[in-house]
C-alpha cells in the first residue's frame, strides 16, 4: 500500500488517481488546505497530521505501507517571506517527524515534493539538476533543507528516496473531477481564468521591469497529470531497485512570461483581460525554466500537455466550479 501525505491537495489528489490504476492507496491529510472531495473514493482516507507522531504511529501500525509520497507542505513563495516560521515548522519540522517515524517502522521508500524555488536566481538560462541551489525565499530554503537531510539519512540508514523538483504546476484533471482549488488563490493561471469568468475585476502583473524580453517573470508551466505520471515512474524505480536516491526537475523546458500566459488564456477562452501592472512580489526570481532531460533519459518520462492544453483543462475546471459554489468555498 502507498501512503500519500497531502493526498487531498492539488498535486497529491491527481497523483492518487494515477496511483490507483495499479496500487492500493491511503491518504493522510489534515485538510488545512486540501479538500475531502478531492480524494478519490477508492482510496482510504485518514484525517490526521504528519507532524503528529501518534497519528503516524496509528497509521503505520494499522496498514502495511510500502512507500510514502509526501505532498503536504506550505508552498507559497510570497507568504514564506513574511511568515518564515510557518514554513520551517510545516515543511521541515513535520517532515523530520515523519521520516523519524518511518525509520521506526522500517519504511524505507520516500518520494519528496520539492521545488524550482530551491535554485533561487539560477546561474544559467536552462536549469538542470546540476545548477547550484541557492534559494532566495524561506519556501525554497525549507525544501532544500529536507533534501539535504534525506541525502545524509540515505548514507547512514536504510532510506531510499526520489526528490522531484516541480516547476509551475497548473491545469486540471481530464475528467473535470478535480483541479486547482486554493483558498485564497494566488497562482497566475487560475487568477487569470477567474478574472475572465467575471469573478475578479482585473489581473495585476507583479512587476514589468524584470530583465526579460517583455519585463515580466518567466516560468515553466507543467500539467499536473504530467507531474503525477513522473511520481509513478519514480516509485517504480525505487521499488524495482533501479534507483536508491535521485533528484529530478519536472517541467516542460519552455518558458512563458506572465504577459504570454495572459495572452494564451485570452486565446483559449476567447475573452479579453483587463490587466494592470503592480509592484514586484517578494521572493520572485525573473526566470525559472528547466531541462527535464535527466528524468526523460533515466526513467523515460515525457510530457503530454502544451501550455494551450494546460490552460484549456484549467478553463473547463474553473467553468465547472461556477456551477458548484460548495467547491469554491470549501
Ligand atoms: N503573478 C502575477 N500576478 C498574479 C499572480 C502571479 O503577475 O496575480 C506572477 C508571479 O509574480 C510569478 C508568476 O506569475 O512571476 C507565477 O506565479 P505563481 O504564483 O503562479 O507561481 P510561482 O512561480 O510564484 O510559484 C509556483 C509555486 C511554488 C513553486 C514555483 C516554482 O507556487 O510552490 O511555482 O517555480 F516553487
Amino acid at each position: 500500500m502507498i501512503l500519500v501525505i497531502g493526498g487531498a491537495g492539488y498535486i497529491g489528489s491527481h497523483v492518487v488517481k494515477v496511483l490507483l490504476k495499479t496500487k492500493e492507496v491511503i491518504v493522510l491529510d489534515n485538510l488545512s488546505t486540501g479538500h475531502r472531495w478531492a480524494v478519490d473514493e477508492r482510496a482510504v482516507f485518514v484525517n490526521g497530521d504528519l507532524g503528529n507522531v501518534e497519528d503516524l504511529k496509528a497509521l503505520f501500525s494499522s496498514y502495511s505501507i510500502d512507500a510514502v509520497m509526501h505532498f503536504a507542505a506550505s508552498s507559497l513563495v510570497g507568504e514564506s517571506v513574511v511568515n518564515p516560521m510557518k514554513y520551517y515548522l510545516n515543511n521541515v519540522s513535520s517532515t523530520l517527524t515523519l521520516l523519524n517515524t518511518m525509520l521506526d517502522f522500517n519504511i524505507d521508500k520516500f518520494i519528496f515534493s520539492s521545488t524550482a524555488a530551491t535554485y533561487g536566481i539560477p546561474t544559467t538560462d536552462l536549469i538542470t539538476e546540476d545548477t547550484p541551489t541557492n534559494p532566495i525565499n524561506p519556501y525554497g530554503q525549507s525544501k532544500l533543507m529536507v533534501e539535504k537531510i534525506l541525502a545524509d539519512l540515505s548514507k547512514a540508514v536504510d532510506m531510499k528516496y526520489v526528490v522531484l523538483r516541480y516547476f509551475n504546476a497548473a491545469g486540471a484533471h481530464q475528467t473535470g473531477e478535480i483541479g486547482e482549488a486554493h483558498n485564497p488563490e494566488t497562482h497566475l493561471i487560475p487568477i487569470i481564468l477567474q478574472h475572465l469568468l467575471g469573478q475578479r475585476e482585473q489581473i495585476s502583473v507583479f512587476g514589468s521591469d524584470y530583465e526579460t524580453e517583455d519585463g515580466t517573470c518567466i516560468r515553466d508551466y507543467i500539467h499536473v497529470t504530467d507531474l503525477a505520471n513522473a511520481h509513478i515512474l519514480a516509485l517504480d524505480a525505487l521499488i524495482n531497485g533501479s534507483k536508491n536516491t535521485a533528484t529530478y526537475n519536472l517541467g516542460n523546458g519552455l518558458g512563458y512570461s506572465v504577459k504570454e500566459v495572459i495572452e494564451m488564456c485570452e486565446k483559449v477562452t476567447g475573452k479579453k483581460a483587463n490587466v494592470v501592472t503592480g509592484d514586484r512580489r517578494l521572493g520572485d526570481p525573473a526566470k525559472l525554466v528547466t531541462s527535464s532531460d535527466k528524468i526523460h533519459n533515466e526513467l523515460g518520462w515525457n510530457t503530454e500537455y502544451s501550455l494551450f492544453e494546460i490552460i484549456n483543462t484549467a478553463w473547463e475546471w474553473e467553468k465547472s466550479r461556477v456551477d458548484n459554489l460548495d467547491l469554491i468555498n470549501n
